[in-house]
């Protein structure tokens, strides 16, 4: 038997590799990669520190490594992510959902009470806003949009897995482009990274995220300022808004939507302490 064939020691060679490429979270991630790669648990990797695995799950486990060594974050080697407790899947069509985005699904599930309600989710890629909200209010349906159709058809694939396929409709279209109808909600957590910024993004996002997801146009409000333009007339008058933002954009965003004829009714912070998602109302109301 190879010493290098022992879970132990191949979880301590991978991570040794990580850590050398300056990748924090060097001993979680291999041991997650080395899970998946080899079917086994986590107890089970604890408990079997000797165990040799069979060939073909150590290769598989190399080459979860070597792509996590070129910073394709951990999620998307597996192609699956946690978002409010349900898996999603992820392709590189579709933005990584972020536990900052839970932020949004708070503030609208605290908000909007257990009634039926229309919503409209603009920009929804892998779907995890507008599945997520449909599958925690059994009575809301909606339309999920997104100008990538290959983000929509992972969108498609988690709403079916999910369960609220009936209930859920895709559009293809820039913003509100071929929507017909009015919402009690619309909910987009839309691209707002400045675009010079990035490309000082860490490397497990700029080159792994799709650009479409994260570019804001030059100052990062373009996506917002399309989406304030657009509400008044898709909203139910007693709808509301309800946006994800970027760290310190809550005072421009606020003011492009009074702009356009509402009233900020709530916000709130992530985990981290940023206001994260805010809320808004027609003024006439
Ligand atoms: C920041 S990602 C959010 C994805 C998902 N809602 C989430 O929170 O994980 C922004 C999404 O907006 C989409 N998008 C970018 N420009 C768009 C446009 N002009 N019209 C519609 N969707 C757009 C992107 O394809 C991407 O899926």
């Amino acid at each position: 038997m190879r010493k290098a064939e022992t879970i132990a020691a191949l979880l301590q060679e991978a991570r040794n590799a990580l850590r050398d490429a300056d990748i924090e979270l060097s001993a979680l991630d291999a041991r997650l990669l080395l899970q998946a790669a080899s079917a086994l648990t986590h107890e089970q990797v604890i408990a079997e520190p000797n165990m040799v695995l069979p060939a073909d799950k150590i290769s598989r486990f190399k080459s979860f490594i070597d792509r996590r060594l070129q910073h394709e974050p951990v999620t998307r080697v597996l192609g699956v992510r946690e978002f409010y407790g349900r898996l999603f899947q992820v392709s590189p069509a579709v933005l990584d959902p972020r536990a900052d985005t839970e932020t949004i699904i708070e503030l609208t599930l605290q908000r909007m009470g257990q009634e039926p309600m229309r919503i409209l989710d603009l920009g929804t890629g892998s779907g995890a806003i507008a599945i997520t909200l449909l599958a925690e209010r059994p009575n809301w349906s909606g339309i999920a949009a997104d100008l990538s159709s290959d983000a929509l058809e992972i969108a498609k694939a988690n709403s079916t897995a999910l369960g609220v396929t009936s209930r859920l409709a895709f559009h293809n279209g820039t913003w509100f482009d071929g929507i017909s109808e009015k919402f009690d909600l619309i909910v987009s957590n839309p691209p707002y990274i400045p675009h010079s910024d990035i490309f000082v993004l860490s490397l497990e996002v700029q080159n792994f995220d799709p650009h479409l997801a994260l570019n804001g146009g030059g100052d990062g409000l373009e996506a917002y300022r399309a989406i304030a333009a657009g509400s008044a007339k898709y909203l139910n008058s007693k709808g509301l808004v309800i946006l994800e933002i970027g760290a310190g954009q809550g005072a421009d965003v606020t003011q492009i939507f009074i702009n356009q004829g509402f009233e900020l009714t709530e916000q709130k912070s992530d985990l981290g302490g940023h206001v994260r998602a805010l809320a808004f109302k027609l003024t006439h109301l």
